[in-house]
C-alpha cells in the first residue's frame, strides 16, 4: 500500500536581495512512499535533500504540485489542506526532526522526550520511563537526562532530538540528517534503535550523507541531483557515492 504520493512538487526561493533571481530547490519531482518501507534521501549538498522533507512537512510550502497522505482517515493533499488539519496530523501522525537542532527549552532531557508520549495519552511517570529506556539505547549518558539540553554537545543534542521524533511511533516519520553528528559506535545504537523500535509500522524518509548508513538501514533511495529526482532504486542495486 502506498503511504505518500508526491506529484510534480516543485519549490523555488525568489532571492530579492539578489536581484530578484530565483533559487530552484526542488524541479518536478514524483515519486511514491509504500507503507512500512524505509526510504533513504541522498544526494550532493544543496540537491534539495532537505527543501523535499520541508515540503512534505509543510516547514516549507511548496510553489507547486502535491504531496498526498494516504492515511487512516483518508487521503490529504500536504500542500492544501488547512493548517487545522495539518497541525492535528502532526500530533498524530506525521513526525519530523530538522537537520539543524531546533533551540530546546530550558526542559530536562527526559521531559523533552516524554512530552510527545504524555501528549498521546501516556501518563507522566510511563512517559518518562519509556524516554530513559530510549535515551539509554542511544548512549546518553544517565547524568545528562535531567539537564537541560541548551548545554549538550551537537552530537548529545541529535540523540535527543532523535529519541523525541522517535518516541511516539508516528506513521510517517521524515528524518533529516538523524545521525550526522554522531561517532560510529553511537550511531550504529541509533540504527539498531530506529530499526527495532520503529518497525514496520513507522514509513520513514530519511536524509543521509553516510553511504555506510543507507545500506544497511534503507529498503530503496532516492537520489537527488540539482533540484531533480535523478533515480529511485531498491537499495541493492544502488551503488552510488554520496559526496558531502
Ligand atoms: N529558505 C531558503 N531560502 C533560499 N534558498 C533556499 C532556502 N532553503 C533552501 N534553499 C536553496 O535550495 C537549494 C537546496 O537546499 P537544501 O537545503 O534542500 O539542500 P540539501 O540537499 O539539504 O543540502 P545539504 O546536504 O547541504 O543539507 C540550495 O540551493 C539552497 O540554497
Ligand atoms: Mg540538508
Amino acid at each position: 500500500m502506498t503511504v505518500l504520493t508526491i506529484e510534480n512538487l516543485r519549490k523555488t526561493f525568489d532571492m530579492h536581495i539578489l536581484g530578484d533571481t530565483q533559487v530552484v530547490g526542488l524541479d518536478d519531482v514524483s515519486f511514491t512512499v509504500d507503507d512500512g518501507e524505509f526510504l533513504a534521501i541522498v544526494g550532493e549538498s544543496g540537491s534539495g535533500k532537505s527543501s523535499l522533507l520541508k515540503c512534505i512537512y509543510r516547514a516549507y510550502e511548496p510553489s507547486a504540485g502535491r504531496v498526498v497522505y494516504h492515511g487512516a482517515e483518508g487521503d490529504v493533499d500536504l500542500v492544501s489542506c488547512d493548517d487545522r488539519e495539518m497541525i492535528q496530523l502532526r500530533e498524530s501522525a506525521i513526525g519530523y526532526t530538522s537537520q539543524f537542532l531546533d533551540e530546546i527549552p530550558r526542559v530536562p532531557a527526559v521531559d523533552v522526550v516524554a512530552r510527545p508520549l504524555r501528549e498521546g495519552g501516556l501518563s507522566t511517570a510511563d512517559a518518562r520511563e519509556r524516554s530513559q529506556e530510549l535515551l539509554s539505547r542511544l548512549k546518553l549518558p544517565e547524568e545528562l537526562w535531567e539537564a537541560y539540553p541548551a548545554t549538550f554537545s551537537g552530537g548529545e543534542r541529535q540523540r535527543v532530538n532523535l529519541a523525541q521524533a522517535i518516541a511516539p511511533q508516528p506513521d510517517l516519520l521524515l528524518l533529516d540528517e538523524p545521525t550526522s553528528a554522531l561517532d560510529p559506535e553511537t550511531r550504529q545504537a541509533a540504527i539498531d534503535l530506529l530499526r527495532e523500535y520503529l518497525g514496520d509500522g513507522t514509513t520513514v524518509v530519511g536524509v543521509f550523507h553516510n553511504t555506510d548508513v543507507v545500506e544497511v538501514i534503507a529498503d530503496r533511495v532516492a537520489v537527488l541531483d540539482e533540484a531533480r529526482l535523478q533515480r529511485i532504486v531498491p537499495v541493492e542495486e544502488y551503488e552510488g557515492v554520496v559526496v558531502a
